[in-house]
């Protein structure tokens, strides 16, 4: 059903556990029946839980900080707001921490080594607690998702003969997933974050979801599962850039929010060009997007710019408007929010018979094997545009302790970034000069940081593929 992500051979899926690649014997697991298909799947777990700890201390601060309000504005205007809100916190506490409960299950009963690569690994950007809106957003019956679940749908039916699997990729809180699973055999649910996808499932599942939403004054929001939950559904964690799909092998792809948000949106078209069956379909729905090397002056591309880019990348145009979306609209639950109303771009595409180029798999194999000679000789570029900075904050609470945080920008959106990561980033990106090849660098690396080939060349993976931050020649 699926293949190795790093060698693409068949998986076997011999257990309820666990895929094993039957050529590298890669281990895959499965978790409440979501398989994790992503490098050193096992100890990359860890990621997820760097990730909730980082938003359990946002939480927690905020706890104190609100305490300490409390007592100082005792009887006020503010009372009850800070009340309300202390209460918000803490319940969004304890629904941070759920869907992180069988992971902490699973590397409790399987402890891993230390792998300080996890973080990059699951990064996408997006928290299961910056995931909450959209829960509302899909469950909630807003009219602005019934109106792109009714695009959506109105496009299936008008332009599918085939129906036989459909994937939606960065399916998130899976309103659309389950909206279109209907019109298939078979669906998949693409999305990297394996807590959000814990959470949408239990919820599909018949769970009612409870929580806060920090941008709508904390209101208490409670969705109700939706009545139909037995559709023939399979959850997948993965990276969008590096699907475990076999070539050729699904009807219909759907992206909603992706296309915009991934770091290499021509990489994310060929993966989804090399998973679709011939003259397979791809509709996407999502904010006009740029390519690296676009003239950054221009801005994104203007809807007459993309059909020669789809035809050069083996798509035929089918549909293609702009249309308007309210997103993330929050007016329902509080009347004291902002709207944002965005232009996006809806197209359905085909895959064309005729271009016969793929060369992506070549590509991702190499990184996994030392062996390998030629992935030595390449010669990493940073990518036009899609420059790291490095930011250090030093904060001071007049209690003469220094708060100090890393953090990294690209493209203007800011994350915090491990210290040891963060020295790793330092080290590759100053040796990368456009003249040392990935063995020049390997070697420079060996001496300050020490990480092993395999090690070495996973890393680069992540810098090319996953994040798109550096080329290689
Ligand atoms: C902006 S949200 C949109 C969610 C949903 N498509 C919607 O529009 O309601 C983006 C989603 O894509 C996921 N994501 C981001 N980068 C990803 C990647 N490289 N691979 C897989 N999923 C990714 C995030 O975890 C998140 O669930």
């Amino acid at each position: 059903m699926y293949q190795c992500i790093t060698c693409q051979n068949e998986l076997n899926n011999t257990s309820v556990d666990s895929f094993i690649c039957s050529n590298c014997r890669n281990n895959y697991p499965i978790l409440e029946g979501i398989a994790l298909f992503i490098p050193e799947a096992t100890t990359s777990l860890q990621g997820y839980i760097t990730e909730m700890e980082e938003a359990k201390a946002g939480l927690t601060e905020m706890v104190g900080t609100l305490n300490n309000l409390q007592k100082q504005f005792g009887a006020s205007e503010f009372s009850s707001r800070i009340k309300n809100t202390l209460k918000a916190v803490q319940t969004n506490l304890n629904v941070l921490q759920e869907p992180y409960l069988p992971i902490i299950e699973f590397l409790q009963k399987q402890p891993t080594n230390d792998n300080f690569l996890a973080w990059s690994i699951v990064k996408t950007g997006t928290t299961f607690l910056d995931m909450l809106p959209y829960f509302y957003q899909d469950w909630s019956g807003t009219s602005d998702f019934e109106k792109v679940k009714n695009r959506v749908c109105k496009t299936i039916t008008e332009n599918t003969v085939n129906r036989e699997s459909v994937a939606v990729l960065g399916a998130g809180a899976c309103g659309l997933l389950h909206s279109v699973a209907d019109f298939f055999e078979i669906s998949y649910g693409v999305d990297l974050s394996l807590p959000t996808l814990l959470a949408a499932k239990s919820f599909i599942r018949g769970k009612p979801l409870t929580f806060n939403l920090s941008d709508a004054d904390w209101e208490k929001i409670t969705l109700t599962p939706p009545k139909q939950s037995t559709k023939n559904i399979h959850y997948l964690a993965t990276n969008v850039n590096n699907m475990p799909f076999k070539n050729g092998s699904l009807t219909l792809v759907i992206t909603q929010y992706m296309l915009d948000i991934v770091s290499n949106p021509i990489g994310l078209a060929q993966e989804i060009r090399r998973v679709l069956k011939p003259e397979g379909l791809w509709i996407n729905f999502s904010k006009p997007f740029r390519v690296a090397g676009d003239p950054s002056i221009l801005g994104m591309r203007k809807m007459d710019e993309l059909p020669p880019l789809f035809n050069s990348l083996g798509f035929e145009v089918i549909n293609l408007e702009n249309e308007r979306f309210n997103y993330l609209n929050l007016e329902k639950v509080s009347n004291e929010v902002d709207t944002v109303n965005q232009l996006v771009n809806f197209f359905t595409l085909r895959k064309r018979k005729s271009y016969e180029r793929n060369d992506i798999l070549k590509e991702v194999n190499r990184f996994f094997d030392p062996n390998c000679n030629n992935v030595w000789n390449e010669t990493p570029r940073i990518v036009v545009d899609r420059k790291l900075i490095f930011s250090q904050q030093k904060s001071f609470d007049g209690t003469s302790s220094v708060n100090e945080s890393l953090s990294i920008s690209v493209m203007g959106h800011t994350f915090s970034i491990p210290p040891d990561f963060a020295f790793l980033l330092e080290t590759i990106f100053s040796a990368i000069d456009g003249e040392r090849n990935l063995r020049a660098i390997y070697l420079i690396q060996k001496d300050v940081i020490g990480l092993d080939e395999n090690s070495f060349l996973l890393l680069i993976y992540i810098l090319n593929v996953l994040h798109y931050l550096i080329e290689l020649d």
